[in-house]
């Protein structure tokens, strides 16, 4: 297999793709692309090449995906600016004659009036990788299962309420374990995945009354989902300090994470708006293993920080 890049490598799927790749084939050429080489220097001390590049510096991308054949673009943070980031990675994949990019989209992502914004950007980028003349897999990843065990739920329990914006919604949320082994897999087998577009989902289509009913069980404490509107969830997050708009500048919030109002807004509307109720065999089909169930994935992390969760399962 000839080499391949992984860019984004230092994030949290990021170095679980990567641990993924090396413990299928040790033997495995692959090169860590990140912003940040020193998160990565676990890796560059076990021989694994590691490069900076940055997605708003094209010439660092050019050097960075030299030499390669396949490319995991790992979609970036900066929202709305993402789109011409991307660009950039799609154009250095071409000069350096990267044959495949598997690129991590949204899930429900390609829906027309998907009103997520993180839907907006991911759905040009899709269309930029059509048009790249580059053989392309699209893993639209559904909502992190982490995401609603440890920042959806968890702080629910001090009050009881789940207040979201997100309806009568349901979704399919999947373990980030199982976004990880799909793209190791596309990864490792690319031509079979050619053209694909993948809903990477959980196993199940869940409620919000399901969610904080497993979410009750797996903590032991009552919790009731409250729907609000939009303009009563964007005036509680001002309340409590958020940014409105993504500011590559801002400071994370306490679990670590750079969250902006307008988006986890956006987000809660497209739940209620059904662009999150899809449901699939993917993962399966991709990995040969049946997804991760939310119940179990909220019992092995829910006591964790959302970015102190354990990358090795
Ligand atoms: N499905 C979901 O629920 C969900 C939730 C959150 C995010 N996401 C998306 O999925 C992606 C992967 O998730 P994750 O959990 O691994 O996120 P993460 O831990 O926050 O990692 C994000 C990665 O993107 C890199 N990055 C950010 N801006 C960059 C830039 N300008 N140039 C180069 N690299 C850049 C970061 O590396 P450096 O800072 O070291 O460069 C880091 O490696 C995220 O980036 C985001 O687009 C999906």
């Amino acid at each position: 297999m000839s080499r391949i890049v992984i860019s984004g490598a230092s994030g949290d799927l990021g170095r679980r793709v990567t641990r993924l790749l090396l413990e299928a084939d040790p033997g495995i050429e692959l090169a860590l692309v990140t912003r940040t080489p020193e998160k990565l220097a676990d890796r560059a001390a076990q021989g694994v090449t590691v490069m900076k590049g940055d997605y708003r510096d094209r010439e660092s991308l050019d050097a960075a995906y030299s030499g390669a054949e396949t490319l995991l673009l790992i979609s970036g943070l900066n929202l709305g600016r993402r789109i011409s980031e991307h660009r950039n990675a799609i154009a250095a994949a071409q000069q350096a004659g990267i044959r495949h990019i598997v690129y991590t989209s949204v899930g429900g992502g390609e829906q027309p009036n998907n009103p997520a914004l993180s839907a907006k950007d991911h759905k040009t980028t899709e269309q930029d990788l059509r048009s790249s003349g580059i053989a392309y897999t699209l893993l639209r990843n559904h909502l992190y299962a982490e995401i609603v065990s440890n920042v959806w739920i968890a702080p629910a329990t001090a009050s009881g309420r789940l207040e979201m914006a997100t309806g009568q919604g349901s979704l399919a949320p999947v373990a980030k374990g199982d976004v990880a082994r799909s793209a190791a897999a596309v990864l490792r087998d690319p031509e079979r995945h050619a053209s694909g577009a993948y809903e990477i989902t959980g196993p199940e289509l869940l409620s919000m009354q399901d969610i904080v009913r497993i979410g009750s069980e797996v903590h032991g404490v009552p919790i009731t989902y409250v729907p609000q509107t939009g303009e009563q969830r964007l005036a509680f997050f001002d309340s409590v300090g958020l940014p409105r708009t993504y500011d590559p500048a801002m400071p994370p919030s306490p679990d670590g994470h750079m969250w902006a109002s307008d988006e986890l807004v956006s987000a809660d509307l497209a739940v209620a708006g059904g662009y999150q109720a899809l449901l699939t065999q993917h993962v399966k089909q991709i990995t040969g293993r049946d997804p991760e169930p939310l119940r179990s994935v909220m019992e092995r992390v829910k006591s964790v920080p959302y970015d102190q969760i354990d990358d090795a399962v």
